[in-house]
């Protein structure tokens, strides 16, 4: 019997409506259009402002429009799997909340932390349960509501980010299509420079935590930044080495978008010209979780069967890796 891999069949995804403007935050913190826009590439990030609403309300839009395009029934999933470090509740899963919010009676479901790097270490792992031959379909999402744990008082971090996400559905494939390779990593002893001080089980919420804070995301940027750089690039040219593709196979570069200069960096490494690397950062921000499946749902229609996708990423932990992937359909 052919190898089964595990491919991307159907996207969907969601970003809110409002708008937060580098315009509308010079009117929250000292920063300006110009300083964002040079040192960042963003312009605007979308912000969850509904009251009531929380990351499953987002998952909820993408996964009904991803299983519309697939012409699928939510009870003909076998295993959600949400990244998100901002789930609805602290317990349970958002996954659970997801799955009986679009009425998947036949799914089990779990989330996965990772930060930036989430969906892409969901993506790894949904695609494992695919390779068994039990699983599928397999529902893969990364959301983010930022917005939640952001200081709008703190032009380090609210420049930054932004809400929304994505969701891909992936299938067993036996032509060689899908997920091929993956180099993923974590090493905490980088939780120090960027992390939420309060809110777990080693500081719960108290009136003190409150207000000093601490329930808001923390970064030493510079710091962060520095090992952005070299980690994105060094694992995004590892996998191509290791699979024997140059610049000129590369399709596309899909990175988290946390900032463009980073991203960049990555490209250079990768010797890709600007045409191959996809970007939206300038419209959403860095939205953790959400960013690569919203690169996957903005760019869709440019995918064409057989190109050769690298992903890559690198966020709080420190986690970070890269993906292989060869892209399955025609949009
Ligand atoms: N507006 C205007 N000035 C600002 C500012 C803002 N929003 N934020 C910081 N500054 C100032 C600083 O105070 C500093 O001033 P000083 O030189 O007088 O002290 C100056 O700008 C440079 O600050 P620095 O922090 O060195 O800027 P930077 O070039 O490193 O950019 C980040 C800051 C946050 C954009 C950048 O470090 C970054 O993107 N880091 C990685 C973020 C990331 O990827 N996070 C998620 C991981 S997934």
């Amino acid at each position: 019997m052919s190898k089964i891999t595990a491919a991307i069949t159907a996207i969907g995804g969601y970003v809110p409506e409002t708008r937060l403007t580098n315009f509308d935050l010079e009117k929250l913190v000292d920063t300006n259009d110009e300083w964002i826009t040079s040192r960042t590439g963003i312009k605007e990030r979308r912000i969850l402002t509904e009251p009531g609403k929380g990351t499953s309300d987002m998952a909820v839009e993408a996964v009904n429009e991803m299983l519309r395009k697939r012409g699928m029934d939510a009870n003909e999933i076998d295993l959600l799997i949400m990244a998100t470090i901002t789930g609805d509740l602290v317990f349970p899963s958002c996954a659970n909340i997801v799955c009986d919010k679009i009425g998947a009676k036949n799914a089990w479901s779990f989330d996965l932390a990772a930060a930036c790097s989430g969906f892409l270490f969901a993506l790894e792992t949904g695609a494992r349960f695919i390779e068994t031959g039990r699983y599928k379909k397999v529902v893969v999402c990364g959301f983010d509501k930022m917005s939640a744990i952001i200081d709008y008082t703190d032009r380090n971090t609210c420049i930054i980010f932004g809400d929304g996400g994505g969701a891909v559905l992936l299938e067993p494939n036996t032509e060689g299509y899908g997920v091929l390779d993956s180099i993923l990593k974590t090493d905490g002893s980088g939780r120090e420079y960027l992390h939420q001080k309060a809110g777990g089980s080693l500081k719960p919420p108290t009136h003190e935590t409150i207000d000093a804070r601490e329930h808001y995301v923390y970064q030493e940027g510079k710091t962060v930044f520095k090992f952005a750089t070299t980690n994105m690039a060094d694992v995004s040219t590892q996998i191509m080495e290791r699979n024997n593709l140059t610049s000129d196979d590369v399709t596309y570069l899909l990175a988290h978008q946390a900032n463009k200069r980073i991203i960049d960096y990555t490209a250079e490494k990768m010797q890709l010209p600007p045409e191959k690397v996809l970007m939206n950062i300038q419209r959403y921000g860095n939205t953790t979780s959400g960013t690569i499946p919203l690169l996957f749902w903005d760019y869709e229609k440019l995918f064409r069967k057989g190109d050769n996708l690298i992903l890559a990423t690198f966020g709080g932990g420190f986690t970070w890796g890269s993906i292989y992937l060869k892209w399955a359909y025609n949009s």
